[in-house]
């Protein structure tokens, strides 16, 4: 018996990966949290199911739902929102089925700031505009931050930020990176990223806030940085005309010269 975590993806069913379909399939008990899973995905499970949605349920609880399998021998896919890298829960979860020595296995799923990127048509990291983006968050009820992952020590990076949990700190956010990206720093909610109510709200860190109204308060990203211009950047070397590299030699004396990727047939024509 194993506990399968599976990133369910950011909304849309069919971002769901391959083999997270697939073991949802296979697995007779489903444990999904309903918040953000859309229900669609679980038309995979199995006829007959054990369909749990655990939303509304402690820890304690889920254990209970998990060692029930567990004594039958039943194998529990288990379902979150996005992938499960980041504020999942999995962590706390895995923990418990350590000590309780149950197996697990994890499937990745596409997150959401993949899909609000997606959404928007833009590379988060343009040459020269931001080669990093920051996942991060505001403090919640729930969750403190700990103490140096601020938004503005992230500001100071100039990164592009990709914040959750927070568009009803708006405000806030606003506040405290204005003074490092300056206030015509571009800006994007997007909500609800491939839901079909996906709504995006474009803006600066000046007029976002009167931008967005009032319409929007879970459920969205908020997209800081230059890069999200999505103009002003230089092109990259990778696809240069004139760039030396392993897979487009220059010329015979180049170090790739004559270098094929393992497993493609050399051709001597
Ligand atoms: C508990 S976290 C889950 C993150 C998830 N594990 C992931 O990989 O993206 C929930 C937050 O993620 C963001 N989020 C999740 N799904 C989203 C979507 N479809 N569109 C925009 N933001 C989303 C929102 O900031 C939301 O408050």
């Amino acid at each position: 018996m194993t506990v399968h975590f599976i990133g369910a993806g950011p909304g849309a069913p069919d971002l769901l990966t391959l083999r997270g379909r697939d073991i949802i399939a296979a697995c007779p008990v489903c444990l999904y949290a309903g918040s953000l899973v859309p229900e669609a995905i679980l038309a995979h499970c199995p006829e007959g199911a054990r369909i749990v949605n655990t939303a509304p349920m402690d820890l304690d609880a889920i254990l209970d739902e998990i060692r029930a399998a567990h004594d039958k021998g039943q194998d529990v896919a288990r379902l979150h929102s996005g992938d499960l890298s980041v504020w999942s829960a999995m962590g706390e979860q895995m923990r418990r089925l350590r000590e309780l020595d149950i197996p697990v296995s994890v499937t990745p799923g596409v997150p959401a700031f993949a899909a609000a990127a997606a959404a928007l048509g833009t590379e988060l990291t343009l040459p020269g505009l931001a080669q990093s983006v920051v996942l991060t968050r505001t403090p919640g009820r729930a969750s403190s931050m700990p103490e140096g992952e601020t938004l503005s020590n992230f500001a100071a990076t100039g990164a592009t930020l990709a914040i959750h949990l927070s568009i009803q700190n708006l405000s806030r956010v606003v506040a405290d990176l204005s003074p490092a990206y300056g206030t015509d720093c571009p800006v994007a909610v997007v909500y609800r990223a491939s839901w079909p109510d996906e709504r995006i709200v474009r803006g600066t860190l000046g007029d976002i806030e009167e931008a967005l109204g009032e319409g929007i308060s879970r459920t969205a990203l908020i997209l800081v940085g230059p890069a999200l211009a999505g103009e002003g950047f230089a092109e990259s070397c990778l696809y240069a005309a004139g760039y030396d590299r392993r897979y487009r030699p220059q010329s015979a004396e180049s170090p790739w010269s004559g270098w094929r990727p393992e497993g493609e047939e050399r051709n001597n024509g």
